[in-house]
């Protein structure tokens, strides 16, 4: 299913298209707050660039919405067997301490089209559209920080994501946090090599 090409519009979500539409709601109450309010400053500071997908027959509602920016995988200070876990991913001669990526700064589907196959579907979009060839500059993996829920986590597993760490210990002392305070998120990758001969 192609939902969002079929039936939706791409567009950039900034405050000239929130004034257009009804609330975004995607049930989560900081991410329906940064777009609803955060948007457009995040873009103005050159943080991110946000955008949505709006119905066709009624552009007034948007059915998800997503931030994207540059970003990278620093494996400096991953624990050995995940540097390596990432390392096999590349060729030995082109092993780096950081790798390109984007990172999915933000991302919701509205309460009113949850479990229907829409956020595969975005995702599957926004992973070809940042390996297309106008895309400006390399960018080798696609990362989130993923609300450290279950239905989060398994969103972002049934879409190809892995998790960075195989603990929360282990990234608990990657991030320098002490043990006891709770991870809100969990670092998660996906190769985009995986489809590059699909663009
Ligand atoms: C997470 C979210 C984007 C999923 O969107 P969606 O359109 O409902 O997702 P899909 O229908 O494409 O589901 C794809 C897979 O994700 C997993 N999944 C989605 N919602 C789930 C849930 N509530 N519980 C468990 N797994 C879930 C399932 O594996 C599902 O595959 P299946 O339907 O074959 O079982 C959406 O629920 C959302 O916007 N949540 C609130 C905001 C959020 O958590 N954003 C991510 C911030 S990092």
């Amino acid at each position: 299913m192609d939902f969002l090409e079929t039936s939706c519009v791409l567009s950039e979500l900034d405050s000239k298209t929130l004034v257009q539409c009804k609330p975004f709601c995607c049930g989560d109450v900081d991410l329906d707050d940064f777009f609803l309010t955060d948007v457009e400053n995040y873009g103005k500071q050159l943080l991110g660039k946000s955008y949505c997908y709006r119905l066709n027959e009624d552009p007034t509602v948007i059915v998800c919405a997503f931030t994207l920016a540059n970003s990278s995988v620093d494996v400096r200070h991953f624990p050995g067997s995940r540097r390596k876990k990432l390392a096999e991913l590349i060729p030995r001669e082109k092993h780096l301490s950081s790798y390109p990526a984007y990172l999915v700064c933000r991302l919701g589907v509205s309460t009113a089209f949850r479990g229907k196959g829409i956020g595969t579907n975005l995702m599957n979009n926004i992973k070809l559209w940042v390996l297309k060839p106008d895309t400006k500059g390399g960018c080798r993996f696609l990362t989130v920080d993923a609300y450290n829920n279950e239905a989060t986590r398994q969103y972002y597993t049934a879409n190809g994501f892995n998790d960075a760490f195989s603990t929360e210990q282990q990234e608990k002392e990657y991030m320098g946090m002490p043990p006891e305070k709770e991870l809100k998120t969990r670092l998660m990758y996906f190769d985009l090599m995986l489809l590059s001969n699909k663009i």
